[in-house]
């Protein structure tokens, strides 16, 4: 039996219809009216909408009910799997003590500078077995799983050095294969100057080499890493040093996505524009010329995703936070990840991003939807696989505890997913 018919559910946004960008960035495209269900077979969708259509297309396609496994939907509402196009999975320690220098006047630069923040988890990351950064990010990927989670991108970065940065890329292949949660892996190196190239007067330029000669090479040799990303910041790595890197690694035949413009206007923006990166991230303080460039992009063939990070904003504490109404208004389809990390984002939860999202960025929980499924989905150039409920698609859905969609972001920091459904399959919550 490999059928799979989820049934009675009050509502299902299937998120149909590709790409949203503009005012179709509000559409769910859901169905109402209760005793709703989906159909999947062989780990892909099989039909979707009222039962009666439902089971019709069952028997249309040559199969009988009686060969599903069902799951009892109760009311509530289907959703396709989130998708975090946007953490940072493998990390070791925690760093609240710099989260409360923060709170008493530290900058995120300044810590960074002194050698703490992304290099203090650079220290125990390098130094915790590969057993140890296993395990906790096993149990990082159950709460996400838990949270409605399905996909998620995941990082390295916390290595620097070529050994280190491709160990950490092996235990993401090694999470990927033990599943159930589909990971697809980022090779960021360039994430922060390491220790022994500061100081000297060309060191982050000498790095970039180190990254764009040495690493990078290895890296698409072991075809182990999906995207390339760069920390593209004023006082970390210039336009002109990411734009370096983000050519070798397209020469290369990986795809690229950035840290672009989150503290400061750094040509971040108009870079991934320029570039054919498949999304700019953070994007808390990008410049006109920057948003211009986007919208550019997104009425081109070729759009760049903005995937912004409100849970990053909000724990930095500077009430600064990415002018999403702005990129809507211009055309660039938006995304939201949680940018899990210890420094400025210890959360694992899409559905409190959504919830930071429409608070603080005034998004509707329709496009903060959106922005974690089918938008979310194409910054990771999945998107004809994931991210929406249409027949052929990959059977990755969550059932929610809430009838409708307005309620997921509403109910604050809960963990409203009751039956979570990988490839067609139940793997977590009730089945
Ligand atoms: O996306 N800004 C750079 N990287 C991460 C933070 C990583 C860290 O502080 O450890 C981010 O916010
Ligand atoms: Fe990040």
């Amino acid at each position: 039996m490999s059928g799979l018919l989820v049934a009675g559910a009050g509502s299902v946004a299937t998120l149909a219809g590709g790409l949203r960008r503009g005012a179709a960035q509000a559409d769910a495209a859901a169905l109402d009216g209760g005793d709703l269900a989906v159909a999947c077979w062989g780990g892909r969708v099989l039909a979707v909408g009222p039962a009666a259509d439902v089971y019709r297309q069952i028997v249309a396609a040559g199969h009988s009910p009686a060969e599903f496994e069902h799951v009892d939907a109760d009311g509530g509402l289907i959703t396709p799997g989130l998708i975090d196009a946007h953490t940072h999975l493998i990390f070791a320690g925690t760093r609240e003590q710099e989260w409360q220098m923060r709170a008493h006047g530290a900058g995120y630069l300044e810590v960074l500078a002194a050698g703490g923040g992304i290099l203090s988890t650079v220290a125990a990351t390098r130094d915790a077995s590969d057993e140890r950064l296993l395990s906790a990010a096993r149990g990082r990927l159950d709460e996400m799983l838990a949270c409605g989670t399905t996909t998620a991108e995941a990082k390295s970065g916390y290595g620097l050095d070529v050994a280190a940065e491709l160990r950490l890329l092996r235990i993401i292949g090694q999470l990927e294969a033990e599943g159930p949660m589909r990971l697809v892996p980022t090779y960021l190196g360039a994430h922060a100057v390491p220790e022994q190239y500061r100081g000297r007067p060309d060191g982050t330029d000498e790095f970039v080499a180190e990254v764009v000669d040495r690493q990078l090479p290895q890296v698409a040799a072991q075809g182990i890493a999906e995207f390339c990303d760069v920390f593209c910041e004023r006082g970390v790595f210039s336009a002109n040093q990411t734009a370096r890197i983000l050519a070798a690694a397209t020469s290369l035949g990986m795809r690229t996505r950035i840290h672009a413009d989150e503290l400061a206007p750094s040509g971040g923006a108009e870079l991934a524009a320029g570039s054919g990166c498949l999304s700019a991230d953070h994007l808390a303080a990008p410049s006109d010329a920057g948003v211009a460039a986007l919208a550019r992009a997104a009425a081109s063939p070729n759009p760049v995703v903005a995937t912004l990070l409100p849970a990053t904003s909000w724990f930095l504490g500077k009430h600064h936070f990415a002018p999403a109404r702005r990129f809507i208004d211009a055309g660039i389809p938006v995304a939201l990840a949680t940018d899990l990390n210890p420094g400025t984002s210890p959360t694992v939860s899409l559905p409190l991003v959504m919830s930071i999202a429409c608070v603080e960025m005034g998004l509707s929980p329709a496009e903060a939807l959106v922005a974690v499924t089918v938008n979310a989905a194409h910054s990771l150039g999945l998107g004809s696989e994931i991210g929406s409920i249409e027949p052929g698609r990959q059977a990755d859905l969550v059932v929610w505890n809430v009838p409708t969609f307005e309620q997921l972001p509403y109910w604050l920091g809960t963990r409203p997913a009751r039956t979570v459904i990988v490839g067609g399959r139940v793997v977590a919550g009730r089945a």
